[in-house]
């Protein structure tokens, strides 16, 4: 239904105008709780199967919205009505920033995804903090990650500090952190990955973190295996607690829609998924499965959300997804991976969690 009839209507808007007015209802159902039935029934079911608790935190399923949909955090308490048991907003950055010109955001549609370079368009943390404090208080909580980026006019040398001043800020409001080390549109920011930068980062954030919230950091699927070596190394100096793999890519094999392709920025969605899969499963490999995994990249599906759990994801984001399937996807994944879980036998979820990683 929706692809056939809605997606066409709605693809002949402007990309950028239909996210922001996809984000301005979602922020109305938000702070308008009486209304959330008008979203007829996109929660997800729960079921004690899907549920698993990770670094002290219940997810009631393992599907969460990805980072860069809600980039200013106005819509938390609308995410769980469609189906979301855990949303990452953001990428939030200390200093406001207006991102690059537009157009900046594209869409592929033969190839079912998008090429955006937004560059961190946010309202700074101060001011998204104060929205987490006056905003009012969800009915179904569930967990939130504030993915945090280096603002623009910051330079490299000074990062640390510059993750810190935001991580202060909206302490109070995250449940983890995820720490974006891996945005293509930042001038310079994935050499962030490296252990140096990694180390000075997170270890002044750990000193900061008195609460010892998850500190998670989000890598690029365009790192060669030896620089994922080193991200892996530095993860084993416990000042990591979980990798969020993966941003959208650089590369641009395989692409139908030349023309697009040669925009620049961060491409999403079915190209970049077996990557990112592959990721996963090595990281889930050297690390034995002892450090939790978020699976990101291509996820459309029950079975791309399969691929990703057996590859070693405890938990999985989508973004892309929901622009080519729309809203209804998240809980359509949950019922089917509960059919998964019949179908293979495994009795939880969190069992299934890497049994295609050996
Ligand atoms: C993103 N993504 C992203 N990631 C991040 O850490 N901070 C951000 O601000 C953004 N912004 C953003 C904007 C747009 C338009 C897209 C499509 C994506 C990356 C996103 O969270 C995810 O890692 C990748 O898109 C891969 O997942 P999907 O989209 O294939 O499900």
């Amino acid at each position: 239904m929706y692809s056939r009839t809605i997606r066409p209507l709605l693809f002949r808007i402007d990309p950028e105008t239909l996210h922001r007015w996809a984000i301005g209802r979602a922020r109305w159902f938000a702070l308008n709780p009486g209304m959330r039935p008008l979203l007829g029934g996109l929660a997800a079911p729960t079921d004690d199967r899907l549920r698993q608790t990770l670094w002290g935190l219940t997810f009631e399923h393992p599907v969460g919205l990805a980072a860069g949909f809600d980039k200013n955090a106005e819509a938390i308490a609308t995410w769980p009505e469609i189906g979301f048991a855990f949303a990452e907003v953001g990428t939030i950055t200390a200093h406001p920033q207006s991102g690059n010109p537009r157009p900046r955001l594209f869409r592929l549609p033969s190839d079912e995804a998008v090429i955006n370079r937004y560059g961190f368009n946010n309202q700074g943390a101060a001011a998204v903090a104060e929205r987490l404090a006056t905003d009012p208080p969800s009915p179904a909580e569930i967990p939130v990650g504030i993915n945090l980026g280096k603002s623009k006019v910051t330079p490299l040398e000074e990062a640390a500090t510059d993750y810190l001043t935001s991580f202060q800020k909206l302490y109070p409001f995250g449940d983890y952190f995820a720490i974006n080390v891996s945005s293509p549109n930042t001038p310079g920011l994935r050499q962030l990955q490296s252990q140096d930068n990694l180390d000075r980062i997170m270890t002044l954030l750990q000193k900061h973190n008195r609460d010892n919230k998850p500190l998670l950091i989000k890598i690029a699927p365009d790192l060669d295996w030896s620089q994922l070596d080193d991200v892996l190394e530095f993860a084993r100096n416990k000042l990591v607690d979980g990798i969020i793999a993966t941003n959208t890519t650089l590369g641009r094999e395989g692409l139908k829609t030349a023309a697009i392709a040669q925009e620049a920025g961060g491409l999403s969605g079915p190209p970049v998924r077996s990557k990112s899969t592959e990721i996963v499963r090595y990281i889930y490999q050297q690390t034995q499965g002892k450090l939790p995994i978020i699976g990101v990249g291509g996820i459309d599906s029950t079975e791309t959300a399969w691929e990703k759990i057996a590859a070693g994801a405890s938990l999985i984001q989508l973004y892309t997804g929901l622009v080519y399937k729309g809203p209804g996807l998240p809980s359509q994944i949950v019922k089917g991976l509960l059919a998964k879980l019949e179908a293979t036998g495994f009795a939880t979820i969190a069992e299934a969690v890497g049994c295609d990683a050996t």
